[in-house]
């Protein structure tokens, strides 16, 4: 997406950086400590969440849609922990990569139009007993993005009851649903969700 292509050398800041080890640490609760993971990390950036499980992962798969994006990631971990990237929509195209022990996705469902199929794609490329954890705002007024539809936005955040029947849909267990984070902007809150799911 040309959006996302334009803003991606210039996408990092402190703050984004703060926030993403915040929400990588709530995410490492939630997994295994007695082996190294395979993890996916989708609509990934530049990498900041993904790039947060360097010490957890032997392997990290960064998904993205836009090649900006993904010449930062690949910049930032090419040669570290297997790391490989590749510029692809899940819906539309098989990743040819599977079995994963945690799949993490931040700010990047609201982009995604049809998330269910999302989601049963990422459930199938789980391993058992597998972690799904997103990230992405609560449900808002559309007041978020500046100009949604030229942004690629779908959804205007999702609610706890979305989340529960992203569950239901999919077959897969909800662990946990919090907010995490709220972004100040404009003199508006927006909440920040965290839900975990486990295959
Ligand atoms: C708001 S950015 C978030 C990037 C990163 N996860 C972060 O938190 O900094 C949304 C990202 O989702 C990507 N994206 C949008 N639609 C996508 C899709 N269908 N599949 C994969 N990535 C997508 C965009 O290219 C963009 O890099």
């Amino acid at each position: 997406m040309q959006h996302f292509t334009e803003m991606a050398k210039t996408w990092d800041t402190p703050e984004k950086v703060e926030r993403n080890i915040q929400y990588a640490n709530e995410i490492k609760n939630f997994l295994p400590k007695d082996h190294s993971l395979k993890i996916l990390d989708i609509g990934c950036g530049t990498g900041l969440l993904g790039g947060q499980f360097l010490n957890e992962t032997n392997t990290l798969i960064g998904v993205d849609t836009s090649s900006g994006m993904l010449e930062v990631f690949n910049g930032k971990f090419q040669g570290l922990n297997n790391s490989k990237s590749y510029l692809m929509d899940m819906t539309k195209t098989d990743l040819p990569e599977t079995g994963f022990d945690l799949i993490v996705s931040a700010m990047a469902f609201h982009h995604i139009k049809d998330t269910f199929p999302m989601l049963s794609i990422l459930k199938e490329k789980l391993n058992k007993n597998g972690i799904l954890a997103i990230i992405d705002l609560d449900e808002e007024d559309g007041t978020f993005h500046p100009d949604p539809k030229n942004m690629g936005v779908h959804h205007f955040g999702f609610s706890h009851d979305q989340n529960i029947s992203w569950a239901k849909e999919t077959s897969i267990e909800l662990l946990e649903r919090k907010i995490v984070h709220t972004v100040e902007k404009n003199e508006k809150a927006y909440p920040i969700f965290l839900a975990v799911y486990k295959k």
